[in-house]
Parts: structure tokens; sequence; C-alpha cells
């Protein structure tokens, strides 16, 4: 595989690079080790994890780079690059707590894991570089857990099995940093693999690989710039009305209903949880039509795809936003004859990215057009970049 190590040997120099020299700023010391995490975006599949539904994000390049060195004491120091002047400090010679700030409980969530599962983990010293907006939707949170939890592996000496690693992440995010959310994001990150989506079954954790066909199309990330946050209650309504759903209709997850079940029994349940459970049944026919119109590389139905998938989450998941509201109005103006296939908000909501579907060779048409439609219509400038399938967590520097 000469051809991808070169690969990624380029993509990773500079953040590489950068991540080591703030180490040195940081301890006045060399970093012996270098891990990165790709963050992630979801093509369809909104909201339906934590119900036992299908998915079908895949990794992207940008990411967290974490550099690092053992200490000899049983201590931890972690800087975020973005907050120098607030890094974490802890103890690993007892079980680690939650703690301030509030971003390192990603840190010291999966070492706690790592500790439960027996691993030793050793001091260390370390400095974050992101190459990902932070609140944003694209998972910096999952991507610091899978980097921590990557250099946790190197430094106890000990290898995960992909899986459990993606699981112990979760539970940080759960019991650390307070988010009730399901497998996708950690899953994403993990199983990332170049030129490669993600169809992920929530229910039986089996995965499938859906190459991402043609040089033709291109996908879009359009930052709202408004900032996302999945544990201020919202996410978990969300998931608590999913619950409430599969109760009344008596089936153990919502991924056991189906479209048709839902409208049967529309009289039994309240008008929310009715129309929480359409979005969830629905967006699961949704992604596994994704999947067949991804394999025979028919764009506008993908678009049309997502199109649906967006109206639903805004109109009976209620977890879109203006902002993201404007960008796939932006983008629907388009439209095909103008190179957009079709656009949604991707992730948690409430804030954070859209993704678009875009033809390869209008890129930068596209591109200018929806920043000027944002502009006008918010007075916000978005951040827009073109992205593909991207591999998993890397090692890039160790003794
Ligand atoms: C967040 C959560 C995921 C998933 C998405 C919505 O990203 O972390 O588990 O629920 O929201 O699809």
């Amino acid at each position: 595989m000469p051809v991808s190590t070169a690969t990624t040997a380029f993509l990773h120099a500079h953040p590489s690079r950068v991540a080591q020299e703030l180490f040195h700023e940081r301890t006045g010391g060399a970093a012996s080790h270098v891990v990165y995490a790709p963050g992630r975006v979801n093509l369809i599949g909104e909201h339906t994890d934590y119900t036992g539904g299908f998915v079908l994000p895949m990794a992207i390049e940008p990411g967290l780079y974490l550099a690092a060195r053992v200490r000899a004491d049983r201590r931890v120091r972690v800087w975020s690059a973005l907050r120098p002047e607030e890094p974490a400090e802890f103890a690993v010679d007892a079980p680690v707590p939650p703690g301030k700030p509030a971003w390192s409980n990603y840190v010291r969530g999966v070492i706690a894991g790592l500790q439960a599962a027996g691993a030793s983990v050793p001091g260390f010293d370390a400095v974050v570089h992101a190459t990902l907006p932070g609140g944003g939707g694209l998972s910096s949170s999952a991507a610091l857990e899978v980097a921590t939890a990557t250099l946790g592996e190197l430094l106890a000496g000990i290898t995960l099995d992909p899986e459990q690693k993606a699981l112990l992440c979760q539970k940080a995010e759960h019991e650390f940093a307070g988010t009730p959310c399901g497998i996708m994001d950690q899953f994403a990150v993990v199983f990332g693999k170049r030129g490669h989506l993600l169809l992920l079954d929530c229910q039986s954790r089996v995965r499938t690989l859906v190459p991402m066909r043609g040089d033709d199309v291109a996908l879009l990330v359009i930052n709202t710039m408004v900032r996302h946050e999945l544990n201020d209650g919202g996410y978990r309504a969300r998931r608590d009305d999913c619950l409430e759903a599969a109760r009344l209709l008596g089936v153990r997850e919502l991924r056991d209903a189906t479209a048709t079940s839902v409208d049967e029994a529309r009289a039994l349940l309240p008008e929310r949880i009715f129309r929480r459970a359409r979005h969830v049944t629905t967006e699961n026919v949704r992604t596994l039509a994704a999947v067949e119109a991804l394999r025979a590389g028919e764009w506008r139905q993908l678009g049309v795809l997502m199109g649906a998938s967006h109206d639903s989450l805004r109109d009976d998941f209620n977890v879109s936003c203006a902002e993201l509201d404007a960008i796939v109005a932006a983008a629907r103006e388009l439209g095909p004859e103008r190179g957009v296939f079709g656009c949604r908000m991707t992730g948690g909501g409430f804030g954070g990215c859209c993704i678009a579907l875009v033809q390869a060779a209008r890129v930068r048409e596209v591109e200018d057009a929806l920043r000027a439609s944002y502009l006008a219509a918010t007075g916000i400038e978005p951040v827009i970049f073109a992205t593909q399938p991207a591999d998993g967590p890397a090692v890039l520097l160790q003794p």
C-alpha cells in the first residue's frame, strides 16, 4: 500500500509538526508520540443511531492531533491549543474522575475507560491541535476521544478491539461529558476508510463499507458558524421521545417499527411522539435507499433523499434551525441544474453544518453562490470546504 502510506504522510505532515511545536512551547521538551483521529460527517441517517437504526457517515480528514510524552510521576497534563491558559491536570494512580476544564472530560473519560479495561496508563503531557472546528457538528468530541484512546493504547502497550475502542469512547461521552449520544460518531471515526461511507446497522452493529464512486461529484461541508451543544437538553429530549414512542408502539427499539406501523398507530400516539417516530422510521428507509443510489451513482436520487431527510429533521424532529434552513434553501434554489443534487443538515443539529452533494465541475461556483446567499440571509460568513471520505485514526510518531 505504498500510495496510501505516502498520502497519509503528506496529509498529516504539517498539522503533526504544528502539534509538536505547540508541545515544545508548553513543556520545553520534545514530543515522543503524535496520534491523529479524524472528524466525521454524516451523509444521511440522522437521529436514528440511538434507536437502533441505520446511519451512513464517513470520516473526514480535518481532525485532531495529539502530541505527547510520558511523565514519570503518574500525572497527566493536557493543553488544548485553543485554550492553552487552561490545561487539564489529573493523576492516574487512582481511577480518573470527571473534572475541569469541561473539554478535558473527553480525555478523562477515555483514560478512566482504559483503566477500567485493566490498562495501566502512565502519566503523560499532551497538547491537542485541531484542524476541525469545535462545536461545529463534525464530531470534534469523538475525534478527541478516539485520539486519546489511540494514545492510551500506545502508552499502556495494549491494543483494543476496534469495536470495544469505539464503545469505550461512547461511554466516556455518556458518563463524563453528559451527552447521551448514540454510536455513530465513534464508529465513523474508528472505522473510517478512504473512499468509503460506512453503513452501520446500529442495532446489530454490522458495518458495511460503501464506496463513494465517481469523480463527477463532490461533497461540500457548509458550516453555519452557529455553535451547537448537545448536552443542553434538546438532544436528550429527542432521545426520550423516541424511547416513549417505542414503548407506546410496543417495540423494543424504534428500529423495530416501520413507517406503516407508525401511521397505523397514529391515534394512539401524542402528536409530538408520532412525528418523532415518523422521522426515525422514514429516515431508516431513506438511508437504505441512499446506499442503493450511491452504489448506482444515481446522484439526483441521492440528492432527493438528502432533501427529504432535511425536511423530516426540520418538521418532524425539530432539530434544525434558521441558519441550517437558510443554507438548504439556497442549495435548493440552485438545484441540479446549477450543480447541487442535494443538501441537508448533518449531525445533531441546532446549528453546526450542512452537507451538500455537488457536481464536481461546479464546486467553486456553488461555493460562491451558497456563501453569498447565506451571508445575505443571516449576516454570517460561513466556512465551506470540499471533503471526501478519509481513513480512521493513525499513529504518526512513536519512539
Ligand atoms: C450526534 C450524536 C450521534 C447522533 C447524531 C444525530 O452527533 O453524537 O450519536 O445521534 O447526533 O444523528
